[in-house]
């Protein structure tokens, strides 16, 4: 499949080589989403996905009138879905194919392939996406062959998300059957902006290491700084006992969290990953904010308080979930947001994640209240993770997962150099082209 992907883009178009795909925003109070839209199935239907930046693989909603004349299960007993299964299973995992409301003509009689550990079908069926050549958008290119998993547990796919909006989750874990895995040919790398615009939606480039050109002719990929980049599966069980979607998640090492150029005093350890999988630092577009262990969340509070003191900012009543929150008229707004204290993540590499009022602050307008509250929640004192970087403070930042050379590229605040990532030109083609 790869070479004759290959071969196509040498005769079309040497440069539309990459995909892209638009990230939206759904605003929803306190607790904001963001879906990458592709188009799935045949006929092809646009498609908003959930966006998960660590899942193993792509899933969609089987329960909700599954229909597409190409879809087939991926056969038992096959190469294929032994991988899938990571080999985990000794016992061959079969079902008849039309268990989840999906009709589709048995594999070869043989059952189609269970993956764990939800038991849950996994597919082929068409995923078309725009190609890009990192400025502008080109045709829609179909993969006929592309590896789904057909969920009929929506609820908890979902994770309690509009579902009428949402159909499924993309995944982009770090797994040989992510989005990006599925869909590159030529690297392992992979991007992401999220918009922070209520309207324009933000980009998601696959295969892509350059360039990123935003307008106005800005190529954010000379603004990236780099820190290592880990895999790790997140242990899959939740405090309530639920288990959840496999995650094959990014990680990245967090050496200090400095306010106004302070180094927070956090117990180091947690900032490391354990042999368990507990601890440090992970990256996530399903939380909308980020999480903080509860002693990381007690000391930020307590120093950030203390830093906006030393700035006289006057503190109102805190608007639920947020435990700090100033009044909006009573701020200095920046091109990067409201003037508040300065959040650093200085990391490995020695590089710094700057992070600017625009993300350390959510705005929240209701009837007799307009304040912008720290965008940062409390995990409990039995966090997984002891960080998990939420979808808020992504957003307007690129970030560039490279996963050949393992590291992670990031541009910290586009706002600083006059763009942003509703800024990509998705001026589209409507040509359609199966490979
Ligand atoms: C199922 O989807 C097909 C194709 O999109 C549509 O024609 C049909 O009306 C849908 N059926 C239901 C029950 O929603
Ligand atoms: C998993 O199964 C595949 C196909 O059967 C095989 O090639 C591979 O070596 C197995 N991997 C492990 C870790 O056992
Ligand atoms: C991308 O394609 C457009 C239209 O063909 C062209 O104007 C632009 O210069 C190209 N950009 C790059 C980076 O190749
Ligand atoms: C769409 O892309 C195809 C293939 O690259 C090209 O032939 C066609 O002219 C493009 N159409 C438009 C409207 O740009
Ligand atoms: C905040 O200020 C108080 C009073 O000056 C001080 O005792 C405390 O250590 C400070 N906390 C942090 C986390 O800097």
């Amino acid at each position: 499949m790869s070479i004759t992907i290959f071969l196509l883009f040498l005769l079309v178009s040497p440069s539309f080589s990459a995909f892209v795909a638009p990230i939206i925003k759904h605003h929803v109070q306190t607790t904001p989403y963001y879906t990458l839209k592709v188009h799935l199935k045949t006929p092809l239907q646009p498609t908003d996905l959930l966006l998960h930046i660590g899942a193993t693989f792509t899933t969609v909603d089987c329960t909700r009138n599954y229909t597409s004349t190409t879809s087939r299960p991926v056969p038992c007993n096959s190469p294929l879905c032994r991988s899938l299964q990571s080999n985990k299973s000794s016992t061959t995992n079969c079902d008849i194919p039309t268990r989840n409301a999906v009709v589709v003509p048995a594999a070869d009689s043989g059952g189609g392939c269970v993956v764990l550990p939800h038991n849950e079908l996994a597919l082929f069926d068409s995923l078309a996406l725009h190609t890009t050549n990192g400025s502008n958008t080109g045709q829609l290119i179909v993969f006929p062959e592309f590896v789904l998993i057909c969920s009929d547990k929506s609820s908890r796919l979902l994770q309690g998300h509009a579902k009428k909006e949402v159909n499924g989750l993309a995944g982009l874990g770090f797994s040989k059957y992510s989005l990006p895995a599925q869909v590159s040919t030529s690297s392992s790398v992979f991007a992401v902006c999220l918009s922070g615009s209520p309207s324009a939606p933000g980009v998601a480039f696959f295969d892509l290491v350059k360039p990123y050109d935003f307008l106005p002719g800005i190529d954010v990929s000379y603004h990236l700084n780099y820190t290592p980049l880990f895999s790790h599966s997140v242990p899959s069980t939740t405090q309530k006992g639920n288990t959840k979607q496999p995650e094959d998640a990014y990680f990245i090492k967090v050496k200090s969290i400095n306010i106004n150029s302070k180094p927070l005093n956090i117990n180091q350890k947690l900032l490391s990953i354990d042999k368990n999988g507990f601890g440090g630092t992970r990256i996530s577009t399903t939380n909308p904010y980020t999480v903080l262990e509860a002693s990381i969340f007690n000391t930020f509070i307590e120093a950030f308080t203390n830093e906006s003191k030393s700035m006289n900012l006057k503190l109102s009543t805190p608007a639920k979930p947020f435990s700090l929150c100033y009044e909006a008229d009573k701020l200095l707004e920046t091109d990067v947001g409201p003037k508040v204290p300065q959040l650093d993540l200085l990391m490995d590499n020695d590089v710094i994640w700057h992070v600017f009022g625009k993300n350390s602050m959510v705005r929240i307008v209701e009837e007799d209240m307009d304040v912008w509250c720290l965008a940062v929640v409390d995990g409990g004192d039995r966090s997984v993770t002891s960080m998990v970087i939420g979808g808020h403070q992504l957003e307007d930042n690129l970030l560039q997962f490279d996963l050949g050379k393992k590291r992670l590229g990031f541009s910290s605040s586009l706002l600083q150099h006059k763009t942003m990532c509703a800024n990509f030109n998705f001026g589209t083609n409507t040509t359609i082209k199966t490979v």
